[in-house]
């Protein structure tokens, strides 16, 4: 098991805000997992992430107390410029994400390979591979201004996986994505996992998450209130009184739970719970 992050009491405030955004996150971050943020609007899942690419505080400024280390050195004292090939950002509204100063989706995601210097015909089949990765070779030569939220969306995340970073942070991926459109991004992000990415996933869509996710940081005002493996917190009865949505399997877990049906195990898939509940009719109908 490698630490990639590790934060140690930390808390930040804004500089225009009266009360800290974080308050006293102690977390360790493992390398290679998928991390899922959850927690209702406001609860500081975004500020979260600015920290662990390096915008809080450099970008942001305001005062971070208590340590945050990245691969064991002090982020507190990196430079931001030197943190970007290392950790990609998929930014909440993919409407800042556009550099402004390319005009086709080609040129848009051969950006940050261009600034790091790599040559172009290194960037060429890169760029050409993540564009039919992620779908969207047909937009190669529109203008990234053109194009709709969820398009811009993919573009995005095509941005970032083209620069292969170990640490991905996105920041609510699917929020302008139909139900098609998620799917195909939670393909992708399950296919980051299997190539070993560290992926810190802000995300709404719980059933994506109990999914996918390997651990749960549940948020709430500023605080990390629950943390643990993803069957551990979406089973855990406290997670419920926390008024934060629930995944649609653990909804008919608890269900039937309080209908005194006990499933032996805790699904994390629409077909597992289908699974169950067959093999439990079976059991019953043998008596
Ligand atoms: N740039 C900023 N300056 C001052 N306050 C901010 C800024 N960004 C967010 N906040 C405040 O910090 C709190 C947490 O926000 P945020 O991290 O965006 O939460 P979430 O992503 O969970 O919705 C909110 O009260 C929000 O108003
Ligand atoms: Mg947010």
């Amino acid at each position: 098991m490698t630490i990639m992050y590790e934060l140690n009491n930390i808390s930040y405030r804004y500089p225009t805000s009266d009360s800290p955004v974080l308050q006293d996150i102690s977390v360790k971050l493992e390398k290679g997992k998928l991390y899922g943020v959850i927690g209702n609007n406001g609860s500081g899942k975004t500020t979260l992430c600015h920290l662990l690419r390096g915008f809080v505080p450099h970008f942001y400024k305001g005062e971070v107390n208590g340590q945050i280390l990245l691969e064991g050195a002090s982020m507190l004292e990196m430079e931001l410029g030197d943190l970007a090939p290392k950790v990609g950002y998929m930014f909440q509204n993919p409407f800042i994400q556009v550099s402004g100063v390319k005009e086709t989706v080609f040129e848009e995601i051969a950006f940050g390979l261009e600034n790091l210097g790599i040559s172009e015909e290194k960037i060429v089949p890169s760029v050409n591979h993540v564009l039919k990765q992620v779908k969207i070779d047909h937009l190669r030569d529109k203008n990234p201004f053109e194009l709709s939220g969820g398009q811009r969306q993919r573009v995005a995340l095509a941005s970032i996986i083209v620069m292969d970073p170990d640490i991905l942070i996105m920041d609510e991926p699917t929020s302008q994505l139909d139900p098609q459109g998620t799917e195909d991004i939670f393909e992708i992000i399950t296919m980051l996992k299997e190539i070993g990415k560290t992926i810190i996933l802000v995300e709404h869509k719980m059933d994506f998450i109990l999914e996918c996710a390997d651990h749960i940081l549940v948020m709430k005002d500023g605080k990390v209130v629950m943390e643990g493996e993803t069957e551990a917190v979406f089973s855990n009865p406290e997670y419920l009184s926390l008024n934060i949505a629930v995944p649609s399997v653990a909804d008919v877990y608890f269900d039937l739970q309080k209908r005194g049906v006990a499933l032996t195990r805790f699904p994390r898939t629409k077909q597992a719970l289908l699974a169950e509940l067959v093999e439990m009719t079976r059991k019953d109908g043998m008596g």
